[in-house]
């Protein structure tokens, strides 16, 4: 596949079958086919629960929500949630998912992380973003990178780590099972470090379950920008 942000991510959750499709991956029981699937869902509710302890919060945006993977954890925690996607179909998943535990401290919110002017400076004590850089090209990432420190006075960013083993792992399991071997946008762990830092201080990464996913965690401060700079 060549991979294509406008085709394969901005526009690939925008209707309700994707929506039901992805939510099913980690929610359903059934299939061993989505057994890592709901593993790696797992391992990350328990990272970002972690990390968001380390940040003092009443507030948090979850830029993507998705189909409201972290519902359960914002209620345990009782923060004041914005939930936010470019997807309509997603989000109303995720309002479902809300509406599924009894919480209701959550509005949402149809909105594009490339601009988030309209939330204002510092509207967030934290911002959570999970699973969409790895699925965005390096300017534009930057782009949303520089909106989520705007935004938040802490943020919480899962990037997609490339290296040998994974690029092995992902042509085995394609050649076994078939299905895509797309390196979509992953980077190294330097370039993700070289593309966060001009932005953020580094608190703390944690690798969501190595053997079977790309995923790394960031925990970040955003750093003060010089005046007038939309970085
Ligand atoms: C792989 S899903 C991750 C969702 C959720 N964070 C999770 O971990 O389940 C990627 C999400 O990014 C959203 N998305 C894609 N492009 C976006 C954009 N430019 N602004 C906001 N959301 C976007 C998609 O609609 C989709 O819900």
């Amino acid at each position: 596949m060549n991979f294509d942000y406008e085709r394969n991510t901005r526009k690939f959750y925008q209707n309700d079958a994707t929506a039901q499709r992805y939510h099913q991956m980690f929610v359903s029981s059934k299939g061993w086919r989505n057994l890592p699937s709901r593993v790696v869902a797992r391992k990350e509710r328990r990272a970002i629960e972690t990390l968001l302890a380390q940040v003092p919060h009443r507030t948090a945006l979850d830029m993507p929500a998705g189909t409201g993977k972290l519902a359960g954890i914002f209620a345990t925690l009782g923060t004041q949630v914005v939930a936010s996607d470019i997807s309509a179909s997603m989000l109303k998943v995720a309002e479902a998912e809300y509406a599924g535990i009894g919480y209701d401290r959550v509005s949402f919110r149809v909105a594009d992380a490339s601009d988030l002017g309209d939330f204002g400076n510092k509207a967030f004590d934290v911002a959570v973003c999970l699973r969409l850089m790895h699925r965005v090209p390096t300017s534009l990432r930057r782009t949303m990178l520089g909106e989520l420190a705007h935004v938040a006075s802490h943020a919480i960013v899962s990037f997609g780590i490339e290296n040998g083993f994974h690029a092995m792992r992902r042509s085995v399991r394609a050649s076994v099972f078939g299905g895509s071997n797309d390196s979509l946008c992953f980077c190294s762990m330097a370039e993700a470090r070289a593309e966060l830092e001009p932005m953020f201080e580094i608190a703390r990464h944690v690798w969501i379950a190595p053997a079977l996913s790309q995923e790394v965690i960031f925990l970040l401060k955003p750093k003060p920008q010089p005046a007038g700079d939309a970085a």
